[in-house]
């Protein structure tokens, strides 16, 4: 009888070692961390193993699709931690996130995204060193644009939105990633991390922040050491620097999400990862409710009163590079340390958002505090593998696109249809 067992029970395990190993190869891992480019990636490469919670070069996976830059996700040993540099601006970041979630590498259906970027800031709520946790993000130059010359002098900017014929009116045509709305209570408890980091300053750069001290107390921010804040996120793929521009897109932020959103840290690529993870989490890839965007002040987005536009971007050194990169891993290691440690009571399972979270259409449930509403009726759209082969189910896609129109109708879209 033992002799007949023996080689039954070593097929059997064999068979189980097998699927273990193959199961294996595919990684889960707790945190994903995104770079925009190389420096921001270095710095976890470089300081993450004297964090005690791994080596993240342990592992490289090649993922197709990723930037010819940074072709390779790293993660830990265990895989419970993981960083891939997307690339700058909104194509390259959309595409290497899109490349991510799609690969056959990872399961990210419990992943938590830590999007660390460092960004130009808006010294009315931060300062250079700064680390702000975004409750939108707003991509503020998806508008018409004509030079501010060739308009009435008395134009406060040459930005116009879709449909409309005059500046600061709420967009018509709406492509879907003009705003995006992330969890609040996990970035309440993201902000509640990294307030134990001991942030990174430098004399130099207070000399420049200490410039911002003539514009009064609406800029007191600035000339304040860096601390760890709540406020959003621009997206422009256009480096937009100056006052103009800058209150422009105060304006925007605050108008598009209907007086909610504080515009405090300009980038390129937030809403293109967005995007992405919205799409992802309709096919059961990803959660959006585990999404956490953290930007750190590099430089101010707009000149102190002794300095032109020009003069800020080309001629002057802000010296806010390095401090911004140092804090970025100061605070996002904490950011790690805690999803980490509390993993088992809370992040497993989830932090229940209070708040809607999602896009400008509701494509994941739910109704925008937003824009005009659902497209769907406040229902969360299928996966398509719940629609394919489905006839019927074109008539969904085809009745979205209907209430789209009747929507732009509805306000009076002029100007350029787009279609
Ligand atoms: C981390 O792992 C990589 C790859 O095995 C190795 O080259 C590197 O030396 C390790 N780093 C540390 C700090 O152990
Ligand atoms: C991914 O992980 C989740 C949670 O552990 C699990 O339920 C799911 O089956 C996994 N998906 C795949 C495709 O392995
Ligand atoms: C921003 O909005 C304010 C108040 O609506 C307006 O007075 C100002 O001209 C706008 N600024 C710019 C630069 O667009
Ligand atoms: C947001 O503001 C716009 C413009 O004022 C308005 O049309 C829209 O209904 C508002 N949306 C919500 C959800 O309050």
């Amino acid at each position: 009888m033992a002799m007949l067992l023996t080689p039954i029970l070593t097929m059997l395990l064999v068979a189980v070692a097998v699927h273990a190993q193959s199961f294996h190869r595919v990684i889960s891992p707790k945190v994903m961390i995104i770079s925009m480019f190389e420096p921001e990636g270095q710095i976890w490469l470089d300081k993450f193993s004297y964090s005690g919670l791994g080596n993240l070069t342990s592992q490289a996976i090649a993922t197709p699709g990723l930037s010819m830059l940074y072709p390779l996700v790293f993660c830990t040993q265990s895989g419970s931690v993981c960083q891939l540099t997307v690339g700058e601006g909104e194509i390259n970041s959309a595409v290497s996130m899109t490349a991510l979630v799609l690969s056959r590498s990872f399961n990210l259906t419990q992943t938590y995204f830590l999007l660390a970027g460092i960004a130009g800031v808006n010294p009315r709520h931060a300062t250079i060193g700064s680390v702000a946790f975004a409750r939108y993000a707003v991509q503020v130059a998806l508008q018409y644009e004509i030079d501010s010359r060739s308009l009435p002098q008395d134009w406060p900017t040459g930005y116009i939105p879709y449909g409309r014929a005059h500046p600061f009116e709420y967009p018509c045509i709406t492509y879907g990633t003009e705003v995006f709305e992330l969890n609040a209570n996990l970035r309440d408890a993201a902000h509640g991390f990294a307030q134990r980091a001991q942030l990174q300053d430098a004399q130099e750069t207070r000399n420049y922040c200490l410039l911002y001290s003539e514009m009064g107390p609406p800029y007191h921010t600035a000339v304040m050491p860096p601390s760890v804040v709540k406020c959003d996120s621009a997206t422009s793929d256009v480096y937009y620097t100056g006052g103009r521009l800058a209150q422009a897109f105060e304006n925007t932020t605050s108008l598009w999400t209907n007086g909610t959103g504080v515009y405090c840290m300009s980038a390129q690529e937030d809403n293109g990862i967005l995007e992405v993870l919205v799409r992802a989490t309709i096919e059961g890839l990803v959660d959006f409710s585990r999404v956490i965007a953290m930007r750190t002040g590099s430089n101010f987005d707009r000149p102190p009163p002794s300095r032109t536009d020009w003069e800020h971007l080309t001629h002057t050194n802000q010296n806010g590079f390095h401090i911004a990169i140092a804090n970025l891993y100061a605070a996002g290691i904490q950011v790690v340390r805690g999803i980490l440690a509390d993993w088992d009571c809370t992040f497993a399972r989830g932090v229940t958002p209070s708040n809607y979270i999602g896009d400008i259409f509701g494509s994941l449930g739910g109704h925008p505090d937003f824009g005009f509403g659902s497209i769907t009726g406040g229902r969360k759209l299928r996966a398509a593998e719940s629609r394919r082969g489905r006839r019927r189910d074109n008539r969904n896609v085809v009745s979205l696109a209907g209430v789209e129109m009747a929507r732009r109708r509805t306000f009076g879209a002029k100007g350029a249809m787009k279609m």
